[in-house]
This record gives structure tokens, sequence and C-alpha cells, in this order.
């Protein structure tokens, strides 16, 4: 079987005056299957969102260095025509809710009518049969029908989030980015949220790369993880591996900022801020906040270590240099 995404070495920065904004370094990952759900997870400013903006192409321009290899289902994300990308990949094989969605509603157009907006342009079914599938996606995502005539000031965060999942879904695209579905809602939407991703996954068979910087709640929902620090993966694996066998001190450290219920350990927050990425520091990008540094981790940049098959992960403490 193909894999579904395949990406490979992606690096790219952006210009600014004070040099370049290394968002993305050299990451590489894929989604094996249909029904899978990846987790990218990290603080703020890691490169989630560039990397998510990169897959669907809606880059600013101010992009400077690119390189590396995006693969949906076999076929060249990178080297194809922006007609046919635009035609034939986006929105109908691969789909965004971008991160702050529930703002990305026009203000002044009723939801079902911007539901509806793609399959309409491309003549593909007439009006009442798109305004049918809407309805039937708006009742799936658990929103009744009379979202469809509404404007978006009249939903809640949680209404709009959920009208959002509908809107990508509306082609039928087999794969969803999803950025930070879940922030900004209150912790009984998110968990509904969640659930809904699950429901997704199992029920249509979607594969989807769920953004967030809480761990916990990518865990709940992702098959793999991918921990994002600075601009680059550090550690990815099955989420088995990721939680409960984490070989980077930064996975460790996130994993010690989650509160445990019936234990005296506290949360230990990490120390220290994530690095300016216009002058990201030397060798491994989190040595000046590593606890288990030693000098060659400020001299080279670590390579993927494999601990355990399939599980890979960026730190000299796995190699032979210290
Ligand atoms: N158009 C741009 N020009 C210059 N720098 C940018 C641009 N867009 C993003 N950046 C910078 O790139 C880095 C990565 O940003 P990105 O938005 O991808 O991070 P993120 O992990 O999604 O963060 P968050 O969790 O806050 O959403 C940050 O340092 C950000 O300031
Ligand atoms: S390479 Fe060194 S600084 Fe980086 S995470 Fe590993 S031990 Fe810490
Ligand atoms: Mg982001």
């Amino acid at each position: 079987m193909t894999t579904l995404l395949d990406v490979r070495n992606l690096t790219f920065h952006y210009a600014d005056r004070a040099g370049p904004v290394r968002a993305v370094d050299n990451m590489s990952f894929s989604l094996a299957r249909s029904g899978f759900a990846l987790g990218l997870v990290g603080e703020s400013g890691s490169g989630k969102s560039s990397l998510a903006l990169s897959i669907m192409r809606m880059l600013p321009p101010n992009v400077a260095r690119y390189d590396g290899e995006i693969w949906l289902d076999g076929q060249d994300l990178i080297g194809m025509a922006d007609d046919r990308f635009r035609q034939e990949i986006r929105w109908r094989k691969l789909a965004l809710v971008p991160q702050g969605a529930q703002n990305g509603f026009n203000p002044v157009l009723r939801v079902g009518e911007q539901i509806i907006e793609p399959l309409v342009v491309r003549g593909d079914v007439n009006k009442r049969d798109a305004r049918a599938r809407a309805q039937e996606l708006l009742a799936y995502v658990g929103l009744p029908s009379e979202v469809f005539t509404r404007y978006p000031h009249e939903l809640s965060g949680g209404m709009k989030q959920r009208a959002m999942i509908a809107a990508a879904l509306i082609l039928q695209p087999p794969l969803v980015i999803m950025d930070e579905p879940t922030s900004a809602l209150d912790a009984s939407i998110q968990t509904q949220i969640t659930n809904l991703l699950k429901r997704l996954k199992r029920d249509m068979n979607l594969s989807i790369i769920f953004i967030t910087h809480d761990i916990a709640l990518a865990s709940d929902v992702c098959d793999d993880l991918a921990v994002v620090y600075a601009g680059q993966i550090v550690e990815i694996g099955s989420a088995e591996q990721v939680l409960l066998r984490p070989n980077h001190p930064y996975t460790q450290r996130l994993l010690a900022s989650i509160p445990r219920l019936h234990t005296d350990t506290r949360p230990q927050f990490i120390p220290g801020a994530p690095p300016d990425l216009r002058r990201p520091p030397t060798g491994c990008r989190f040595h000046p906040r590593c606890p288990l540094a030693f000098d060659h981790c400020a001299q080279e940049i670590p390579p993927a270590f494999e601990p355990e098959d399939g599980q890979l992960v960026r730190c000299w403490l796995l190699g032979d240099r210290r």
C-alpha cells in the first residue's frame, strides 16, 4: 500500500530583516495509512503552523530557502504545477482547518454558503445536493441543521470550530490537517472535539495531522506523535513509545509538565524560553535548556538515532559522542 503522506527533509526559512527565520529545518515524517492520526506537538513558535501551511502551499511570500520533498499518495506535491495543485489536491485530497479557524469564516456570509462553496465552484453537484451534503456533515459534527443559515457571529466558538471541520470535509479528502483545533475552547468542549476527531478516524477512515501544544490531548487522538522543538522534529514514534519510553530530554520534560492525579509530584515546568529562530543555538537547539547537555551537544546537530524500531530521536545521549 502507498504511504499516504511522506514528508522528507523539509527545510525552509522566512526572510526577515534580522536574518533568516529557520522555522522548518530538516523535518521528515510519514502517515502510513488511512484512518491514522499523527500528533505534532511543541511550544509556541516551534514551526508547527509553518509546516502545515507548507504542505497546503499556503505559505506567505517571504519564504526564502525551500528544500525537501512532500509526497501525497505517491504524487510529488512540490514539483506539481500550481493549477493542478489547486484543482486536484487542495480541499479534495488534503484539507486544512487553520489555526484560529473560529475566525476563519467571512462574517457577512451565511455559514452554509461558505461550507458548500468548493462543491458549487467546482460544479461537481447542483446546489440542492451540495446543501444536502453540508446538512449531513453538520449533523455528523454535532450541529443542528439551522446552522446552515446562520451567520458566523451567531455561533459559539465550539460551534464555529465544528462548522470549520465540516467545511474541511466537504470534498471528502482522505487527509485533514487540524491546526490547534481545540485551543481557546473550554475543557468540556475540547473533549467533544477530540471525541469527534476519533469518530472521524474510525467511521470515515480519515487521516489527521493534529497540531497542538498539548501532548496529553494529542495522545488521546493520535497513533503516532512527533515532538517539535525550534523548527526540528526531535522525537517521533508511536504514541506508546513517545509517552511511555520517551528518549529525548525535551519530550521527557514535556511529559513531566503534565499534572498527574494521585501523586505528590508537582508538574515540572521547563526552565528558560524557546530560542529565537533567527539565531538558533548551535548543535542541538535544546542545549541551552537541557539539564543533561554535555560538551558535544553545542558543537554538532544530533542525527536521528533509532532506539526502538520506528522511534527516531535527535539526541547525542543515544550516540557514542559522550
Ligand atoms: N511570515 C513570517 N515571517 C517571518 N517569520 C515568521 C513568519 N511566520 C512565522 N514566522 C516565525 O516562524 C516561527 C515558527 O512560527 P509558527 O507559527 O510556525 O509556530 P507554531 O509552532 O505554529 O507556534 P504557535 O504554537 O504559537 O501557533 C516563529 O518564530 C514565527 O515568529
Ligand atoms: S543532544 Fe545534548 S543538549 Fe540535546 S537533548 Fe540530547 S543531551 Fe540534551
Ligand atoms: Mg501555530
